[in-house]
């Protein structure tokens, strides 16, 4: 057995306010092994994007990693200092964010850019790095590379910056792609180019990826894993096949009943009523047990831990009084 690319151990983030200290990760786990694609869903504000942000290490005051472990192959980063972190980032984990601006300087042209992330990381010689530039362009499907090499962010359409982006993350061969939210900003017809190009990346760079999305078709697809975030926890994790024809949790039946295509045209979408907690108003026991059609006393006083069951583990009670009772 490999080590998992990423190994994240009950990690903790909190962000100081003026109210007190919110908790905006409590305790969360997951592994992604080489070439795997985890997809990570959950409504707005459940910690998707905090979650990526801290294993590539930007979590910046007012917040912080309160607890647990990060390993990347097996060297722990969420202690690092500055520098060292800065060149795992640089070097070991790429990155695409949902508006590809923020990976781009516009006062450079694309392929300066890119090449001097390739000097940075290895030996080549301007004209090897300049060569290695245009066959990444080519590889994300950028057409005439050795052309649009020069160009500008600008000049380029907003599908076309993401796959620029998309390049600049391959440069240095990272072990891992955190991609949040990468299509969002895109025209629908571009999307699934991106993410057919990023689903690649596991199969032909032996890259893992952690795919924050709110597109259930998107983690269908793309996503060998999938977890379901809820108010800072991951409610359910499992292979994705699973999760979506079979979820455990009652967070997780109701997202998946909320898809429309693989709900079945004729059945009515199901909403979950109520809205998930502020960080400030998280309920004891089960953050979800407001919203709870199983709710029973445990739900209200006692967190629920992570239980497996068979390939999924699951965060609810409902499961263990089943084992319970079953004994
Ligand atoms: N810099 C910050 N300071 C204070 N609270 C923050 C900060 N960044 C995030 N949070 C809080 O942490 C929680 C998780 O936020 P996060 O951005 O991870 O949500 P998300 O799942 O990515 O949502 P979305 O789908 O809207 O992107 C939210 O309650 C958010 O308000
Ligand atoms: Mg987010």
């Amino acid at each position: 057995m490999t080590a998992p690319v990423l190994s994240v151990r009950n990690l903790q983030v909190e962000f100081a306010s003026r109210r007190g200290v919110l908790r905006a990760i409590d305790g969360v786990s997951f592994d992604i092994a080489k070439g795997e694609v985890l997809g990570v869903v959950g409504e707005s504000g459940a910690g998707k994007s905090v979650t990526g942000l801290a294993v590539i290490g930007l979590i910046d005051r007012p917040g912080r990693i309160a607890g647990g472990e990060i390993h990347l192959s097996g060297l722990r980063i969420d202690n690092l200092e500055a520098e060292p972190m800065r060149q795992v980032r640089g070097k070991r984990i790429g990155m695409i964010f949902q508006d590809p601006l923020t990976s781009l300087n516009p006062l450079y042209r694309i392929g300066d850019q890119i090449i001097e992330t390739i000097k940075t990381h290895t030996t080549l010689t301007d004209q090897q790095a300049r060569k290695r530039a245009i066959d990444l362009l080519a590889e994300v499907g950028i057409p005439a590379p050795e052309k649009r090499i020069d160009g500008y962010p600008h000049e380029f359409s907003g599908g076309m910056r993401q796959r620029v982006v998309i390049a600049l993350a391959l440069c240095a061969e990272p072990e891992l792609i955190i991609a949040d939210e990468p299509t969002t900003a895109l025209d629908v017809s571009v999307q699934a180019q991106i993410i057919a190009l990023i689903k690649r990346l596991g199969r032909d760079h032996g890259t893992a990826v952690m795919l924050v999305t709110h597109d259930m078709g998107v983690i269908a697809e793309t996503c060998d894993r999938v977890a379901v975030m809820y108010a800072g926890r991951i409610a359910e994790i499992g292979p994705v096949q699973e999760v979506i024809k079979n979820p455990l949790h009652p967070y997780a039946k109701g997202l998946m009943g909320a898809i429309p295509t693989l709900a079945g045209e004729d059945k009515r979408l199901v909403q979950i009523p109520g809205a998930m907690p502020r960080l400030s108003a998280i309920p004891p026991g089960c953050a979800f047990n407001p919203r709870c059609s199983f709710v029973f006393d445990r739900c209200r006083i006692e967190r629920p831990e992570p239980l497996h069951q068979g390939t999924q583990a699951v965060a609810c009670h409902l499961y263990d009084r089943a084992t319970e009772s079953a004994a």
